[in-house]
């Protein structure tokens, strides 16, 4: 086996989607605001009521034999405006779960940011003003001195292609905008605050290792005609290269900057002032890399994951239940291309993990086979590379917990335990068994 006996083994979850308790001080969110609008079919008011049920929690996180558990902070619950009054509950409750996974010999992962904006910074403008990275900045500081004397490894966003496509343009997610200028200005400060938190969290956790969890989207042109090469090429620096290019010091990629401003998107980059290229890549410690699929391109449809479902040749091994293609194989060949182009110290899986309903049996058994399969063939596709020398030190199941999947609300389900949400009531798949055994087997070696 490839992986050594110091290989972190993990699971993910975020505040929004587990947590609920809308208490206590909170302030609330733009996902808060997205649900009371009735936009989302499941609220997150209670989901799985984490804030009240953590102690439940951190005993099947104990019992599935984890050595890391990575978890996001509510930023409203900590700075309930955003910025300025500190929530004494909210620094109370995260201390609380941070000592407990201590004792329980679970090393906390602690993510800044997972999409839940504070609706006071919201109002004042939101990510595509620098108001916000500021903010940001201010939060990192009062995070990392709360908890940075037992939290040694920070995240500081999570996927920002998704805060910035999805909230910005597309518009399915919070804040649910449609503007490619404000978009872009929206990515632009949030890789900015990522940089300045770096720092912050550097002189307030000192000792701790820092990164960033990008999200990823592999791509292959369907044909080799020019057109589809091309878009493919478009594509992948849409998706990819906007975030890991400037991260890794190479600034924003100039064939996409020059596309944008060809089509009117990027009327001029006055927003990127002296010094920020620079504030952005700060030296990180991992790269966190998200994975769940990987996507065929055609010409004519650039920038829309919708149009790159078509097989083509290059056809999946099937899909899981939020449609996306089975494709471990391009999961070992993006983190070699990780390797090649950006050298990071060392990439730390954050995110990987299928979505499959299978609910209880008579027995109350639950047999998701599927999902053991997925885990199985992309922990596989993480030897591949790191028998390509591929320098990845960790793997963390998406996700604990059946949660609130956003937009998708509770009908879609990634968790190793199955979460009765009428109830509250967790019952461990048979996934949640077959992990708790692999990780034993690969500590043994
Ligand atoms: C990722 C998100 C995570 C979850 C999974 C399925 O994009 O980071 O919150 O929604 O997808």
């Amino acid at each position: 086996m490839p992986l050594p006996a110091n290989f972190h083994w993990g699971v993910s979850t975020s505040a929004y989607q587990i947590e609920g308790g809308r208490t206590d001080g909170k302030g609330d969110s733009i996902w808060d605001t997205m649900s009371d609008l009735g936009e989302l079919p499941d609220r997150g008011d209670v989901t799985c009521d984490h804030y009240h049920r953590w102690e439940e929690d951190v005993a099947l996180m104990a019992e599935l034999g984890i050595d890391s558990y990575r978890f996001s902070l509510a930023w409203t619950r900590l700075l309930p405006e955003g910025n300025g009054p500190v929530n004494q509950k909210g620094i109370d409750f995260y201390g609380r779960l941070i000592d407990s996974l201590l004792e329980h010999g679970i090393t906390p992962w602690v993510t800044l940011f997972h999409w839940d904006l504070p609706q006071a910074l919201q109002n004042r403008g939101g990510w595509p003003v620098r108001e916000t990275a500021e903010a940001f900045a201010e939060y990192a500081g009062i995070v990392g001195e709360a908890f940075g004397d037992r939290v040694k490894n920070w995240i500081t966003h999570n996927e920002p292609w998704v805060a910035m496509v999805l909230g910005h343009i597309e518009g399915t997610f919070a804040p649910g905008l449609k503007d490619w200028n404000l978009a872009l200005r929206a990515g632009h400060y949030i890789l900015l605050s990522h940089g300045w938190a770096v720092e912050k969290l550097r002189s307030s956790s000192p000792g701790s290792s820092i990164g960033i969890a990008l999200d990823c989207r592999p791509s292959l042109p369907a044909t080799d005609r020019a057109e589809d090469v091309a878009a493919n090429r478009h594509f992948d620096g849409f998706r990819n290269r906007w975030f890991f290019d400037p991260v890794f010091g190479d600034g924003y990629p100039a064939d996409i900057v020059e596309t944008y401003q060809a089509r009117g998107r990027l009327p001029s980059l006055e927003f990127i002032a002296q010094g920020d290229l620079d504030a952005i890549a700060a030296p990180i410690d991992f790269l966190g890399l998200n994975y769940y699929t990987s996507i065929v391109i055609s010409a004519g449809g650039d920038e829309s994951e919708e149009t790159g479902v078509s097989p083509g040749p290059h056809p999946p091994e099937g899909y899981t239940e939020m449609g996306w293609a089975l494709t471990p194989e391009a999961f070992t060949h993006f983190l070699r291309r990780v390797e090649e182009d950006y050298s990071p110290a060392t990439i730390v899986v954050t995110e990987n993990g299928a979505s499959y309903s299978d609910g209880p049996d008579s027995e109350g058994r639950i047999a998701d086979q599927r999902r053991i399969e997925y885990l199985a063939a992309h922990i596989r596709a993480v030897e591949e590379a790191v028998t390509a020398r591929v320098p990845v030190s960790g793997y963390f199941v998406w996700s604990l917990l059946d949660n609130l999947e956003w937009t998708s609300g509770f009908s879609q389900r990634f968790g190793l335990v199955y979460v009765d949400h009428a109830t509250g009531t967790r019952t461990p798949k048979d996934s949640f068994d077959w992990y708790r055994s692999l990780i034993l087997r690969m500590r043994v070696g």
